[in-house]
């Protein structure tokens, strides 16, 4: 057991005090999906996806790692093999824990992408219409976060650690969005043993060899004590 990949989603930052998308008073059940997380809903109304992204950038700079997070990157550095972090989450909280190298599949609310150019930058805490691209200087800067309709980043990577891990954890994701979903799947199929560790079932949970349920800060680190040995 020498390669673990993790897959993170929004429920290890929901002690963190940012919200999930699909549990009761979630994301999704306050702002239809489409107007705010899609390229068309952009192109309606892009001062209504700017506002909905400055707040979560402004309430993400804010929030603070709890001890999930800073379980995962205690692994990171204890564990004599490699750990691997990809997230569905675009806030900054895995860095924020100490952890290295994560792989952003959905973006970050810290950074700005031109949909003219392509060129990526540090985000201003708050865009609009007029932001200019540092490089293009058209005003069409975006949040460089990946929307509904648009292909997740890094996916060549992420496959080629999946067809290589030996143990894959998902944390705190419900199984209901894809390519993420079928993650474990992907590192069944290349022999890895797999666990999911999360509030309670997610769709998914089926597909894994081990799941353990309750709240991130008390099940992350419980199971990262066990993979370094320091629990008897
Ligand atoms: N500890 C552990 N798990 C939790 C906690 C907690 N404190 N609170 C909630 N959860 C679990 C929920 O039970 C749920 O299964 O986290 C999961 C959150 O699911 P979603 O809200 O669907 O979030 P996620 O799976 O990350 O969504 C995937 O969908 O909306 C898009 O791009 C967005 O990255 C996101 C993707």
């Amino acid at each position: 057991m020498r390669k673990i990949v993790i897959l993170t989603g929004a429920g290890i930052s929901a002690e963190s005090g940012l919200g999930t998308f699909r549990d009761a008073g979630g994301i999704w059940t306050k702002y239809p999906l489409e107007d705010v997380a899609t390229p068309e809903g952009f192109a309606r109304d892009p001062v209504l996806v700017h506002e909905f992204y400055n707040a979560r950038r402004v309430q993400a700079a804010a929030a603070q790692p709890n001890a999930a997070h800073h379980a995962l990157a205690r692994l990171q550095r204890d564990w004599p093999g490699e750990v691997v972090i990809v997230t569905q989450n675009v806030d900054g909280l895995h860095e924020a824990g100490g952890a290295r190298g994560v792989i952003h599949m959905h973006g970050t609310l810290a950074g700005a992408l031109c949909a003219g150019c392509g060129h990526r930058w540090v985000a201003p805490e708050t865009m609009d219409t007029t932001t200019p691209c540092p490089a293009c200087t058209r005003p069409s800067a975006r949040p460089d976060v990946v929307w509904f309709g648009e292909m997740p980043y890094f996916m060549d990577t992420i496959f080629d650690h999946l067809a290589s891990a030996d143990l894959f954890a998902a944390i705190g994701t419900s199984g209901q969005v894809y390519p993420a979903a079928g993650f474990v799947q992907e590192a069944t199929a290349s022999g890895a043993r797999t666990i999911e560790l999360n509030l309670e079932p997610s769709a998914v949970a089926s597909n894994f060899d081990e799941t353990r349920f309750g709240p991130a800060s008390r099940v992350v680190p419980d199971w990262v004590s066990d993979m370094l040995g320091l629990r008897g």
